[in-house]
């Protein structure tokens, strides 16, 4: 079991340092075909590029989007719009952004070079809209930095395969088992001294709460808990910057008159 795919997929690593070497436009386009070539719902993205001041001075500065306005303006075209709920088509707008999105890590680890997606982007959507100056129904999913690797380390980490692969049942799971996917991570974290190169370590915002960890023992299953334990907790931050994108989540849209079929019974099909 082992080809050039699968060594380059479990390989993987984010990378954070890079080095002054500049992506040929040969290998940026060809990254993006790959992206592109990914399964899609319905090509529900686009891919804004800057090479302007990255983060960790990378070369390549990729938002991905997912894109519902080059889907309206063609249905137009065609005598049709949107009637689908913007909840549903965010789903699988998400979908396709992320596997287009992943398969452009994937081609780019091909060809040497190394990336890091950075996650805070929906929360910068109305200043990312003004940046690129992005039309009404694009909404800024992931950022992706790209460039030529410029450190070197073994891959991080995954829970254990029995933890994440389940035949048939999902399985009656007893707290060694969860105890045993932590210490896996947790370890495989600390061994690389991740968050201490990264000095990542999350403030506990609760004054009550005492800080126990040092970069010693502070690893993967404390960082992600300091995250969904203490952020995050409205949601409204979001709901205000996918209306500044020309979203509306949970509102019901009218059947479009100029479609002869009743909608309801499109809803279940394929896409
Ligand atoms: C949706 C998403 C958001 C992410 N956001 C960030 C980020 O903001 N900053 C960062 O340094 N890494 C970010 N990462 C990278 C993860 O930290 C990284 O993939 C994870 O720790 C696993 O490490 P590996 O990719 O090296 O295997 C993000 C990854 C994903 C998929």
């Amino acid at each position: 079991m082992d080809n050039p795919v699968l060594q380059t997929l479990l390989s993987h690593r984010s990378v954070r340092k890079f080095t002054s070497q500049k992506p040929s436009e040969e290998v940026l386009h060809t990254i993006v075909r790959a992206g592109q070539q990914a399964p899609f719902a319905s090509q529900l993205y686009s891919v804004l590029l800057t090479r302007k001041k990255a983060p960790f001075g990378a070369p390549l500065w990729f938002t991905i989007c997912v894109d519902l306005y080059k889907l309206e303006r063609f249905m137009k075209i065609r005598g049709w719009s949107v009637v689908s709920n913007d909840l549903s088509l965010l789903l699988f707008g998400f979908q396709d952004a992320a596997l287009m999105a992943e398969n452009m890590v994937i081609a780019g680890e091909s060809l040497g070079l190394g990336s890091c997606f950075l996650g805070n982007t929906p929360y910068q959507a109305d200043r990312i809209q003004k940046r690129y100056k992005l039309p009404q129904r694009v909404f800024p999913l992931v950022e992706l930095i790209m460039g030529y690797t410029g450190e070197d380390f073994p891959p991080r980490p995954r829970y254990p395969l029995e933890f994440t692969l389940f035949e048939d049942e999902y399985p009656q799971m007893s707290d060694e088992m969860v105890k045993e996917a932590m210490k896996v991570m947790d370890e495989g974290y600390l061994a690389q001294g991740y968050y201490r190169k990264l000095k990542a370590k999350i403030r506990i915002e609760d004054k009550g709460k005492k800080e126990t960890f040092t970069y010693d023992d502070y690893s993967w299953t404390e960082h992600i808990s300091r995250k969904w334990g203490q952020w995050l907790t409205d949601p409204q931050e979001l709901l205000v910057q996918l209306e500044k994108c020309g979203f509306k989540i949970g509102e019901k849209r009218l059947p479009n008159t100029m479609d002869p079929k009743d909608s309801t019974e499109h809803q279940k099909e394929d896409v």
